[in-house]
Parts: structure tokens; sequence; C-alpha cells
């Protein structure tokens, strides 16, 4: 496995809609332990392959268990919370979000095999933002007022 570059805020591959999988190869699996390796080093939860380049529909998330969703559709969602949240595109920079406080996704695994994640508070917001990066949307674009600074003393999330 191999570290990855993330790309940052300004380029342009972050703002395309990523295509579907078809077909799981041994590159893709090799770049999906990638993406979690690139995740865990920079204490991410969640990375999207647009992230590092490559306009495919993969997603890896880990709030406390980790999981690989492949072509992930938003099933439901409800209710609403509002947080900080921080993206590994954007260093160092942290905005308040609205988003659905629980939302239901089906995906594929590693193995394309279909399965329904349920995410609540921290998922929810994580997979909603990684999914919004598979459609070229960057959380500045939800951001309510200012970005603003991590503060130094401060490791949060990011995505
Ligand atoms: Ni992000």
């Amino acid at each position: 496995m191999a570290l990855r570059t993330i790309r940052t805020l300004g380029d342009e591959i972050l703002t395309k809609k990523a295509k579907e999988v078809k077909t799981m190869t041994p590159h893709l699996r090799e770049m999906i332990g990638d993406m979690f390796e690139t995740m865990y080093e920079t204490d991410g939860v969640g990375l999207a392959a647009p992230q590092i380049g490559v306009l495919k529909r993969i997603v890896v998330i880990d709030c406390g268990e980790p999981y690989v969703l492949i072509n992930p559709v938003i099933l439901e969602k409800d209710g609403v919370q509002t947080g900080s949240e921080g993206c590994l595109s954007v260093p160092g920079k942290l905005g308040v979000v609205t988003r659905a406080k629980h939302c239901k996704v089906r995906a594929l695994n590693e193995n394309m095999e279909e399965y329904i994640i349920d995410g609540e508070d921290l998922l929810a917001r994580c997979l909603q933002h990684e999914i919004d990066h598979l459609d070229g949307i960057v959380f500045t674009e939800k951001v309510e007022g200012e970005l603003m600074d991590v503060p130094a003393d401060l490791e949060d999330e990011e995505a």
C-alpha cells in the first residue's frame, strides 16, 4: 500500500462528477487500500476517490468502523444537524454545515456485494459529505458563514 496525494480546494477534479464502478479489479483493490492508509495517516474519517485524483464512485469511511462504499446512493434522509465540518481537501479549516441527522445509504463493498448502511450523527454527516465529493461538491459550497481556522490545540475530524 502507499500514501496518495490529496488534491486540495482549487483543483478542478474536486468539482467533477465521478463515474460508477462496473467491476472490481486488482488495481482498484490496491487503490482502496491506499485510500484507507492515506485517510488514517491524515487523521481523516472519510475519503472519496476524487480527492486522490480518481473520478470513480468510491468512498472509504471510518467513524469507528471501516466501510468501503462503491456507487453509494442515499435512499433516505431525515432530521437535521448543524455542526462544524472539515475536509482533507481543505486542510486546517472548519465550517458550519447543516445536514440530515440520519441517512440510509445503499452501496457495494469491495467484493461488489450490496449492503445498506444506516448512519446517525457523525456517520450520517460523513456519508453525506463523501457522497457530495462524488458529485463534485466540496463542503465549502454549503458552509454557513465563514470558514474558520482549526484551533492549533484541536485535532478535528476531517473528511
Ligand atoms: Ni472532504
